[in-house]
């Protein structure tokens, strides 16, 4: 039996953060140092005051007070914490490739292939491996070869332990987690990491609920999970459309099929598209994978998900300006909300981004409010795209702080991220400050329109007929 006392986790981002100081949290009696080369995002952990450590998450700040500096410690100093280690987590970030072979599909590993090669230079005593990043099936065995080829007698076990917790609820998913799913080798010593990694969770997850299987089936159920997920968004949202030229109501339709329990209600609430980090890039991976095996009505199947998702971005944005009578050009916009869904500051792949984008490009005048992610992030997310150059979007967009001074003279407001405090503005206020007709289009379905429309405005509301 192998007793865990020291680990570490490389990648100090929004899987590695929470999931370590939930395991210092209930793990008192194991330390645990999480390390990034990002100094910048350290010395934010690190943070006097626990209200700026990098992450947004309801309830993480108050449990990072109570653990760090007592088991759970943030620091740049990589290759002390591999040494000190006997379990070792990566969980560094795999995004979808930009370049070369599988451009725009495939998870690019060069920062997991870093650190396995990083492991192997400094480590001298035996060490368990977990790959806690999102991976492409059989990574676990490219690591092990550049683990096992150095030749300094240090044994490596390779664990798959998909994170499945969702931003803004990742507190509560790893307090109280439907499932923790442990991938293992099936060798004796696969075996026994595999135990020592279930009898650190079994320290608050119930042990009904830790599921072990062999490493393939443990990597190819997290892409499983994310698509049947990402699925069930495209699939009412193909639906919205539908009821938007009909009388259909689409929350009335996902309630009705929701309450068969063949179907179950949740994940079913049609939106202006989903984002994340994890959802495209991890179909795009399984479709990339179905191809290379030469299963193309696999990978068609899984892509159509994207496809629609893709759809539902533009054909919102292309909404807004067909309502504006046909032209945006000029027209001050307000933007409520950027981040990619509630109670997070994270905005990887924000249907937000790709409304904004497209509203520019009809030269709209873009006035943005998040309640959580800084103008810094917003201007860099724009930039990334590539529309236009950085000073035009700066010309053409304002983040403001306060929301309420934005609507002034201001021809639409379009809500992109369901954040509670929108559906307690004054919207008699706002609407008395915008120019008449004032519209107000809903990606998130989250505001009472009979009120609004009551008030003066014009709506447009993703899954219902006008
Ligand atoms: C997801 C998975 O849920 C999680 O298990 C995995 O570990 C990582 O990927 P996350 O991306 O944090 O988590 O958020 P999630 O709650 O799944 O939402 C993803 C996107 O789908 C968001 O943009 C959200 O707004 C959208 N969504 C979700 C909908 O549009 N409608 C829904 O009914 C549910
Ligand atoms: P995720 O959502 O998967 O947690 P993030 O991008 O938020 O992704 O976090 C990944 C973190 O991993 C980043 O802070 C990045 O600096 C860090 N990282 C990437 N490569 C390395 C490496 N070789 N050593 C240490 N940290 C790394």
């Amino acid at each position: 039996m192998k007793v865990i006392k020291n680990i570490c986790c490389i990648g100090a981002g929004y899987v590695g953060g929470p999931t370590m100081t939930m395991i210092a949290a209930k793990c008192p009696h194991i330390e645990v140092n999480v390390v990034d080369i990002n100094s910048e995002r350290i010395a934010a952990w690190n943070d006097i005051n626990v209200d700026n450590i990098p992450i947004y998450e309801p309830g993480l700040s108050e449990l990072v007070a109570e653990t760090r500096g007592r088991n759970l410690f943030f620091s740049t100093d990589v290759d002390k914490a591999i040494q000190a280690a006997d379990m070792i987590f990566i969980s560094v970030n795999t995004p979808t490739k930009t370049y070369g072979v599988g451009k725009g599909m495939a998870a690019d590993l060069k920062y997991i292939e870093l650190c396995a090669r990083q492991i192997a230079a400094v480590a001298t005593t035996d060490k368990i491996i977990v790959e806690k990043s999102t991976l492409p099936v059989r990574t676990a065995e490219a690591l092990k070869r550049i683990l096992d080829n150095t030749g300094n007698g240090v044994n490596y076990e390779i664990l798959s332990n998909p994170e499945f917790l969702a931003e803004g609820t990742a507190v509560s998913d790893l307090l109280n987690p439907d499932r923790v799913l442990i991938g293992g080798e099936e060798t004796e010593s696969g075996r026994l990491a595999q135990q020592a990694l279930v009898d650190v969770y079994a320290n608050w997850v119930p042990k009904d609920r830790i599921l072990t299987t062999n490493v393939w089936s443990s990597e190819l159920s997290k892409l499983t999970a994310n698509a049947f997920l990402a699925q069930r968004v495209s699939s009412i949202n193909a639906i919205s459309e539908l009821c938007e030229v009909t009388e259909a109501d689409v929350d009335e339709v996902a309630r009705a099929i929701g309450a068969d329990s063949r179907i179950g209600s949740k994940f079913l609430k049609a939106s202006v598209g989903f984002g994340g980090s994890c959802f495209q890039k991890d179909i795009l991976n399984l479709v990339y994978i179905a191809q290379s095996y030469g299963l193309h009505e696999v990978a068609d199947y899984w892509e159509q998900v994207i496809i629609m998702n893709d759809h539902q971005k533009r054909r919102f944005a292309k909404k807004i300006v067909e309502t504006l009578f046909n032209t945006v050009s000029g027209k001050k916009i307000v933007i409520l909300g950027w981040a990619f869904k509630k109670d997070t500051n994270d905005t990887r792949e924000s249907a937000a981004i790709y409304v904004v984008d497209y509203l520019l490009s009809e030269q709209a005048e873009i006035i943005i409010y998040d309640p959580k992610v800084s103008a810094e992030r917003i201007f860099s997310d724009l930039e990334y795209l590539n529309t236009r150059t950085n000073k035009e979007n700066r010309e053409l967009v304002t983040v403001v702080e306060n929301p309420m001074l934005a609507f002034a003279d201001s021809h639409a407001a379009v809500v992109l991220t369901e954040w509670d405090e929108f559906k307690s503005y004054d919207w008699k206020q706002i609407y008395a400050a915008m120019l008449k007709p004032a519209f107000l289009f809903d990606g998130r379905m989250l505001l009472n329109h009979n009120q609004l429309v009551d008030i003066g405005f014009q709506t447009f509301t993703i899954g219902k007929g006008q």
